[in-house]
């Protein structure tokens, strides 16, 4: 089967079919990240059946753009199961595994490498807080690795440093891994984590409509609008 490779842009970070509709038709995502947390939020419901018809349903709404939908298990077998289910809804659905377990150790980075390198499977290595971390996940084959940037400002530590670090490393060794930046706190982490050296930024949609609307652009609309009444004829004028 063909997958799609990966792309680069802002992922909306969200299950909410509405805003996904909304947010692909302005042609402005490249992908959609969800993780077990959104899904809740975003009432994705209950159960296997549910959770499989929500994520192709966003999978069919942006494809060909990648969505990626996370394990919930911390089992390897179960891992390797449910990413193999995942990953069979949509071409488009690609599995995001965390770079560790609740209580660290090195396996999951060994089924990253058996997910990409032997079943055909793109991942996305994610709850990731530094650079170190990211050059080990794409240097097992990680299609995708993910710096929670909010995280690591929640921490006192500097996202932007190390999605620099990650960067220079990645282009250093030649890694093809995308570098997603996520856990956006503010409107301005978008552009700053991009500029820093991020491929793909996720954001909710909130964060996009804020990034786009201006209130200098009302305003000098509003005067043009205004203005452009005075050139049409009186007829056709629209009562102000
Ligand atoms: C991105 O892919 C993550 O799911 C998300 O941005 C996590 O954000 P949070 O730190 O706000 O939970």
């Amino acid at each position: 089967m063909t997958r799609t490779r990966p792309l680069t842009g802002i992922f909306l970070d969200t299950g909410d079919l509405e805003e996904i509709r909304k947010y692909h038709a302005l042609g402005i995502i490249r992908g959609v990240t969800t993780n077990p947390t959104i899904l809740v939020k975003d009432g994705a419901g209950e159960g296997w059946e549910a959770i499989e018809k929500r994520i192709r349903q966003i999978a069919s709404i942006v494809e060909p753009l990648p969505v990626s939908m996370e394990v919930t298990t911390n089992d390897p077998q179960g891992v390797l199961e449910q990413a193999q289910r995942f990953s069979a809804w949509a071409r488009n659905v690609n599995v995001k595994v965390p770079i560790h377990g609740p209580r660290g150790g090195t396996e999951n980075l060994r089924l990253v490498h058996e997910l990409e390198s032997r079943r055909n499977i793109r991942i996305n290595v994610t709850a990731m807080m530094s650079a170190q971390q990211g050059l080990l996940a794409a240097s097992a084959g990680a299609s995708f690795v993910s710096l929670f940037g909010g995280r690591i400002n929640d921490m006192g530590h500097d996202a932007k440093a190390e999605i620099r670090r990650l960067r220079a490393l990645l282009d250093a060794f030649e890694l093809p891994s995308k570098i997603i930046v996520g856990s956006t706190r503010e409107v301005l982490n978008i552009v700053e984590w991009f500029e820093a050296g991020a491929d793909i930024v996720t954001a909710a949609p909130k964060f996009l409509e804020a990034m786009l609307v201006h209130p200098y652009s009302k305003e000098t609309v509003e005067q043009f609008l205004r203005d452009g009444q005075r050139l049409v004829p009186r007829e056709e004028r629209i009562p102000a």
